[in-house]
């Protein structure tokens, strides 16, 4: 399983890379408002720390528009990804993307069928939002396990990318449904790391080896 970062926080990038753990990064305009840079600033950065994927995304709404910006956000870096939404539009501009060779992230997936179409105009990868799903009572998991059952009875080469990961059960979850990638917070990761039975341990170690010392 792969592991993205969601962020565009460039500290958080370079701490947990550190680590060997991240295999691309995801962002989003509101990830990017929130770092107050300038967005080609930041993904250039981003593009040069991690080997992996660099999800950019396009503000246009019109297909024709989305992929001017994404033929501009591709040149930024080799490993930039353009991310695009799943609308009528956003099919269009994918479909005209996949010709040119430029590789894409549909996101704001929330139905089977929306990744469906979305891996059939020749997505690289699909996003579906599990938290967004959650916080209207919908259950996101099954979504993962549709879309997963779908990708394999074709052969789409489309990845799916579980977002909207708000939780550590979130990562678990989708881990077991087999998503391909899962692009975690960087808030949350290191919770994934962490247990207090772990600090709690390490500390009742080094206790026990003062004592012995002594
Ligand atoms: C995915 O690519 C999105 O950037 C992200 O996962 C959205 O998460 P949110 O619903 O917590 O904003």
């Amino acid at each position: 399983m792969k592991f993205f970062l969601d962020t565009a926080n460039v500290a958080d990038i370079k701490r947990i890379n550190a680590l060997g753990l991240v295999d691309g990064v995801t962002t989003n305009p509101t990830l990017i408002a929130k770092e107050g840079r300038d967005f080609e600033q930041v993904i250039k950065e981003i593009a040069g720390i991690v080997d992996g994927p660099v999800s950019a995304e396009v503000i246009s709404l019109d297909a024709e528009g989305m992929i001017e910006e994404a033929k501009n956000l591709a040149q930024w870096a080799d490993n930039v990804v353009v991310k695009i939404p799943m609308t009528e539009e956003g099919l269009k501009a994918t479909h005209e993307l996949k010709k040119l060779g430029i590789k894409t992230n549909v996101t704001l997936v929330f139905s089977a069928a929306q990744g469906l179409l979305a891996a059939k105009a020749g997505a690289t990868y699909i996003s579906p939002f599990l938290g967004r799903l959650d916080d209207i009572g919908t259950d996101s998991l099954s979504l993962i396990y549709r879309l997963q059952t779908i990708m394999d009875n074709y052969d789409f080469d489309t990845e799916i990318i579980a977002a909207s990961i708000r939780h550590m059960d979130h990562v678990i979850d989708v881990a077991e449904a087999g998503a391909d990638i899962a692009t975690i917070p960087s808030s949350l990761f290191p919770k994934l790391w962490s247990h207090p039975l772990t600090d709690a341990g390490i500390d009742l170690f080094l206790k026990d080896w003062e004592a012995f010392k002594q």
